[in-house]
């Protein structure tokens, strides 16, 4: 079960005015295209590890567990603050939680969710009752600026719940499904600073160290894969589309949100949506919505959630919980 979730964003806001001065773009298109008004943006000195362990250490205040209880510790990232090791690594230092193991996930936006699988699927095995997961995002530091297609859409964040095993109460994970297409790769990518292509000036001058993306194509994939992977949520639970009372779908577009509402015929009235506030966050952005729909007192324990992403791979997963 999720026992808690905690998140944290930078404090810094870039908004769709503040972008309008750098790039040919406007707050009407944006809003009408997107959904985003607004996204926080770490400080240069901000770190990664700095707002996840404010996410992680509310997460494991409100699910009752200290740093000494954490068997283990996943962190869904596609941002590090450093290449080795990871991020996790760093998490768990910076916690103290010197009990625990620690692994980064690299999966993109459904990255927090191919946690959760992972992690759930680890204590079935026996090997971690009490499980931290982080989905934590700097994508201001691999965003290029100057790029209109892509730098209106992304934020900073981070997200953090703690799992356990299932009480006797109900609360519990009923299904995970994850899934991924490496065809497609070319169409969200990052094409270079990698093993293949290692840093150097001509690269970074080139910004073949930045995120570019085909937006266009990665919509109608978001929209499909978004549609299957919440069709095998519901079969997977052996529930119906009627039973879930609250679906909270990454963050990516609110068009793209609400094509896979229609086609679940989820009603937009049970459907989490704050991209307008944070933009896309990728692994941060549904533990992100969960922290917000329970602060707002729209995820109460006991509920029926939907949880369902897509991203650069391409990779999508679906999670469904009894709150
Ligand atoms: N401001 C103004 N005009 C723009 C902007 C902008 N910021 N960006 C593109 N345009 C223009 C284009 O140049 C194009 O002009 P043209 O018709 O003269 O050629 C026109 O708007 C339409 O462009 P499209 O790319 O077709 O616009 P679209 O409606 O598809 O919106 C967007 C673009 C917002 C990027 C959309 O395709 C999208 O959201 N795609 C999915 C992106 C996404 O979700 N990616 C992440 C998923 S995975 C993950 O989360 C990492």
């Amino acid at each position: 079960m999720i026992a808690g979730v905690g998140a944290a964003v930078p404090a810094g806001i870039l908004t769709n005015a503040d972008l309008e001065k750098t790039l040919d773009t406007s707050d009407a298109w944006i809003v009408e295209r997107t959904g985003i008004r607004q996204r926080h943006i770490a400080a240069p000195t901000e770190t990664l590890t700095s707002y996840s362990l404010v996410a992680a250490q509310q997460a494991m205040a409100r699910a009752g567990v200290t740093a000494k209880d954490l068997d283990g510790i996943i962190f869904a990232t596609v941002t590090p603050d450093r290449r080795l090791p990871s991020a996790a690594c760093d998490l768990q230092a910076a916690l103290g939680a010197d009990r625990a193991w620690a692994f980064d996930v690299v999966a993109a936006c459904p990255g927090w969710l191919f946690g959760i699988s992972v992690a759930e699927g680890l204590m079935r095995a026996a090997l971690g009752d009490t499980i931290l997961v982080v989905g934590a995002e700097k994508l201001s530091s691999i965003t290029d600026y100057t790029d209109r297609g892509t730098a209106i859409l992304f934020g900073d964040g981070a997200g953090a719940a703690v799992l356990k095993r299932a009480t006797d109460d109900g609360r519990a994970i009923l299904s995970t499904y994850m899934g991924a297409d490496g065809n497609l790769a070319s169409l969200l990518h990052i094409p270079g600073g990698g093993s293949a292509e290692p840093l150097t000036e001509a690269l970074v001058h080139e910004k073949r160290h930045l995120i570019q993306m085909a937006g266009r194509e990665v919509f109608k994939a978001a929209v499909l894969a978004m549609s299957r992977s919440t069709d095998a949520a519901i079969d997977r639970a052996g529930i119906t589309a009627d039973d879930i009372d609250i679906m909270i779908p990454h963050q990516a577009n609110l068009r793209i949100i609400e094509a896979t509402a229609k086609h679940a015929e989820i009603s937009m009235n049970k459907v989490m949506v704050n991209v307008d506030r944070y933009g896309n966050t990728s692994s941060a952005s549904i533990p992100l919505a969960i922290a917000q729909a329970e602060a707002e007192g729209r995820l109460k324990p006991g509920m029926m959630t939907m949880l369902v992403s897509f991203g650069a791979g391409f990779t999508w997963a679906s999670v469904v919980v009894r709150w």
